[in-house]
């Protein structure tokens, strides 16, 4: 999917605090398509495996018993420029630091409680895309 698909993740803080519904318009209005969605709750297994690259990081253990607290919702969404356009949407990791307007400056709760996560490149967005989605799953 070169360029025109990426991978978001509403968050257990967001998903949980019943603000999907505003996200998904958000994104909508930003000019995504959904192509793929469902709601998951994570294990402990798939956080760990999904946030692989984050291993060492002093946060990892924090990060996936957040992320294993409570249903998510993945997401394949599509447009032009997909992954640089929604990091761009949902602003910084940081709510402090996110510019206003952003999806996380009006939902996050903090720098890891931050409502919303977003394929960081092409490559990442097609193995975050295959680990919750089959190639059927999507239009
Ligand atoms: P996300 O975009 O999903 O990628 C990794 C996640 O780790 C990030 O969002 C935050 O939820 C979390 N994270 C990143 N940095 C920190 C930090 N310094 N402290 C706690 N959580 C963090």
């Amino acid at each position: 999917m070169p360029g025109t698909r990426t991978l978001t993740i509403i968050k257990p803080d967001a998903f949980g605090a019943g603000k999907a519904g505003k996200i998904i318009a958000h994104l909508e209005g930003a000019g995504f398509r959904i192509v793929a969605a469902r709601v998951v709750r994570l294990t402990t297994a798939q956080a760990e495996a999904f946030y692989a690259v984050h291993r060492e990081r002093p946060f990892f253990r924090s990060l996936t018993t957040f992320m294993t607290s409570g249903p998510c919702m993945p997401m394949i969404l599509e447009r032009a420029d997909a992954v640089a356009a929604l990091r761009k949407t949902i602003g910084a990791t940081d709510p402090a630091e996110a510019e206003p307007g952003t999806v996380r400056k009006l939902y996050a709760e903090s720098k890891e409680r931050n409502a919303i996560h977003a394929s960081d490149s092409d490559e990442n967005a097609e193995r975050e895309a295959r680990f919750f989605f089959a190639e059927a799953d999507t239009i």
